[in-house]
């Protein structure tokens, strides 16, 4: 049996202002998804049948990851609420990419791992609790999982699920943890990771090292229940710059203010944080991509936090609140109406939680 798990994400700074090039922060949460794999007589998931239209991520992992190999049964459980623009897919994609991978090992070849991946070992390699274990020509479990490889699968399979359209922020930070930044180019005083492209757009990712002294903030998510498509948020945004290309201003401004609120991270300056979120909140409201019910939660989380903001693509979904009273500002957007989750800043990245006798299908063989 074999089990791994990856957290969900929320955006700090820069939704929609990435789309048009700016940099976009993203932190991992502590709610997550985790995937449990058994040998099984038929592929079942959740105890049910497995039916690929219904898990097209599974699915599509399962084509890359296990093609011809033997029946599987998948547990998934999971705190990330769906479809609330918490990376809950691209948190599955992750775990069960990693989880696919420790069950089937790699093979070696001239010392190194036969299919690539290599270039950043040892790094990347996911070094939980089990010693790497080698083989003549397999290298076992846990030791064979590679997060830039999960965070690259998970990618893949988020877009093609999307109709071809997904940036690598939300496989980027649910595969890492911590937080990761996005951009169209390298950013000299950030800890570049790697680049990314999809369909000709090219995005730099980058991974910032917070301070200790975020430990004394929380966030807390409101989420308003209301399920807004994303593609139909960044529609509407390149609808107004379209019609009022002058507006492209507020654009650079969310950027002006990501970068602001990167720097006051990078300081520990938890108000400058909380005050560049606020910022630009009104700049996400003022292109259009807030809603009523965000703006009730809003502004009931605002008078115990620091910096209250819309996360994601908006529209519905969920808002944020960076608070020292995470109880108090729970409670303030529970009474609002919102549901909430509250999370500390940056989460770890993903883990191989059980590592049972791997691999379990042994491909080379
Ligand atoms: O809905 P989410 O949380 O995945 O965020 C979407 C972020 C956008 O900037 C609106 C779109 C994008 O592709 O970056």
């Amino acid at each position: 049996m074999v089990q791994a798990s990856a957290p969900g994400k929320c955006i700090l700074f820069g939704e929609h202002a990435v789309v048009y090039g700016q940099p976009a922060v993203a932190v991992a949460i502590d709610q997550r998804m985790s995937v449990t794999l058994e040998l099984n007589d038929i592929w079942r998931i959740d105890g049910m049948r497995f039916n690929p239209g219904r898990h097209p991520h599974v699915e599509a992992l399962k084509q890359r990851l296990w093609a011809n190999g033997p029946p599987l049964s998948i547990k998934i459980i999971g705190t990330i609420p769906p479809a609330s623009g918490l990376g809950s897919s691209a948190a599955l994609s992750v775990a069960a990419s990693a989880a696919l991978r420790c069950a089937q090992g790699r093979q070696i070849k001239d010392d190194d791992w036969a299919e690539g991946w290599t270039a950043a070992r040892p790094n990347n390699v996911y070094t939980g609790p089990w010693e790497t274990v080698k083989g003549d020509s397999i290298e076992l479990g846990a030791a064979s999982v590679d997060v830039d490889e999960c965070a690259i699968l998970a990618h893949a399979v988020e877009a093609s699920a999307q109709g071809g359209r997904a940036s690598p922020l939300d496989s980027s930070a649910c595969a890492h943890g911590g937080c990761i930044v996005l951009s169209d180019k390298i950013e000299p005083e950030l800890n570049w990771l790697y680049s990314r492209k999809l369909n000709d757009v090219k995005w730099e990712v980058h991974s910032i090292k917070l301070p200790e002294s975020i430990d004394d903030v929380w966030l807390v998510i409101g989420n308003t229940g209301i399920h807004a498509p994303t593609s139909e948020q960044v529609a509407k945004v390149a609808l107004l710059l379209e019609e009022t290309p002058e507006r492209i201003r507020e654009i650079e401004t969310i950027g002006m203010i990501s970068r602001r609120g990167i720097s006051a991270l990078m300081e520990g300056n938890m108000e400058g944080v909380g005050r560049a979120m606020s910022e630009n909140h009104l700049l996400l409201r003022s292109l259009g991509v807030s809603c009523p019910e965000l703006e009730t939660l809003i502004s009931a989380a605002a008078p115990s936090s620091l910096g209250v903001k819309l996360t994601g693509a908006g529209g519905g979904g969920c808002m944020i609140a960076l608070t020292r009273n995470p109880k108090e500002t729970s409670e303030a957007i529970e009474l609002a109406g919102g549901r909430t989750l509250i999370s500390k800043i940056a989460a770890q990245g993903m883990t191989v939680d059980l590592d049972e006798k791997s691999p379990i299908w042994n491909p080379f063989e």
